[in-house]
């Protein structure tokens, strides 16, 4: 069974697939066009923890393909009410896929373990890989190509960057963390990520002026994750010195774009000034989570059609 668990389940050649088949229903959409390639299909939504711009994204976009989708929140019951094993099998029979926001990434692999329809990870404490194909997305908009752009994440080495870094690996692009020391990527993640992608060009550093010097994309997420509120005073003091603000902006190319995988702390970890400003991309890539999950959905359900049109 194909999931999309993370980036490791995913070829290079199948995300270039993904992100053309993305691109194929923008277009479409914007034309007009809503072809109904997910026709009586059903996606269950199964969220632990809120979400505005995967859920709606994800609804959204299953409804203009002309499928149906369910939200499943904790009245469901998953990992309360019956075995992992009873639960992700019943769920099984009723519909076509899953998209999955949870806690612990490991929820997910059991999920799909017992699972015979493809499970989509909408979230996990491990890494956001939905999120990543809409960033590549909006860099491809942005210069007309992704191939040999450089991503610096300022911030904190948190499932965003981990599926950045990976997406960045596995379609040859450059990508630069500068973080604090101690906030690193996982550790087994970059390992896999170097095992899978030997001559990948990821780097972590300490100094996010100097790492932005060369950015295409200038990349920040929030300081304190979800399900991270605890260290939220001591996350503040660590990552004081790596806001985006315009001192930094100031230290990269007026070329840069700025990228936010939102929601956003405003004043925390990004000022007003830069994520309203002119080189900000961030609506235009909320926007890109539907196109770039509807691309991914067709080509998980419907891959006759990819190969027609796309
Ligand atoms: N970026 C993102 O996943 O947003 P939500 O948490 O609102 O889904
Ligand atoms: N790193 C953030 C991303 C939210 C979309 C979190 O996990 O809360």
């Amino acid at each position: 069974m194909q999931h999309f668990i993370s980036l490791f389940d995913v070829s290079s050649d199948d995300l270039k697939l993904i992100l053309k088949a993305s691109k194929v229903v923008k277009s479409k959409l914007l034309a007009g066009e809503r072809p109904d390639v997910l026709h009586n299909r059903v996606v269950a939504l199964l969220f632990q923890k809120p979400s505005l711009r995967t859920r709606v994204s994800f609804e959204s976009g299953i409804a203009q393909l002309g499928g149906s989708s369910l939200f499943l929140g904790d009245d469901v019951g998953w990992g309360k009410r019956e075995s992992p094993s009873d639960f992700s099998k019943v769920l099984g029979q009723f519909i076509d896929a899953v998209v999955c926001r949870a806690n612990r990434h490991e929820s997910v692999t059991q999920l799909a373990s017992f699972n015979a329809v493809p499970v989509i990870n909408g979230l996990t404490d491990l890494c956001h890989p939905c999120q990543a194909l809409a960033d590549v997305m909006t860099v491809d908009e942005a210069f007309g190509d992704y191939t040999g752009k450089h991503m610096v994440f300022v911030g904190d080495g948190n499932n965003v960057a981990n599926s950045l870094a990976l997406i960045c690996a596995k379609l040859d692009m450059k990508f630069t963390l500068a973080c604090p020391e101690g906030y690193e990527m996982d550790e087994e993640w970059v390992a896999e990520l170097a095992k899978a992608h030997p001559n990948a060009d990821i780097n972590t550093v300490h100094n996010p002026a100097a790492a932005v010097a060369t950015a295409d994309a200038i990349y920040t997420d929030v300081w304190v994750s979800m399900g991270q509120e605890a260290e939220a005073k001591s996350r503040r003091m660590a990552f004081a010195d790596y806001q985006v603000n315009d001192k930094l902006m100031a230290a990269a190319p007026s070329t840069a774009r700025v990228l936010h995988c939102l929601p956003a702390v405003r004043g925390e970890e990004i000022t007003d000034n830069v994520i309203d400003g002119k080189q900000s991309d961030v609506i235009n890539q909320a926007g890109n989570r539907m196109h770039a999950q509807k691309g991914l959905l067709v080509w998980l359900l419907n891959p006759d059609w990819i190969a027609k049109n796309v």
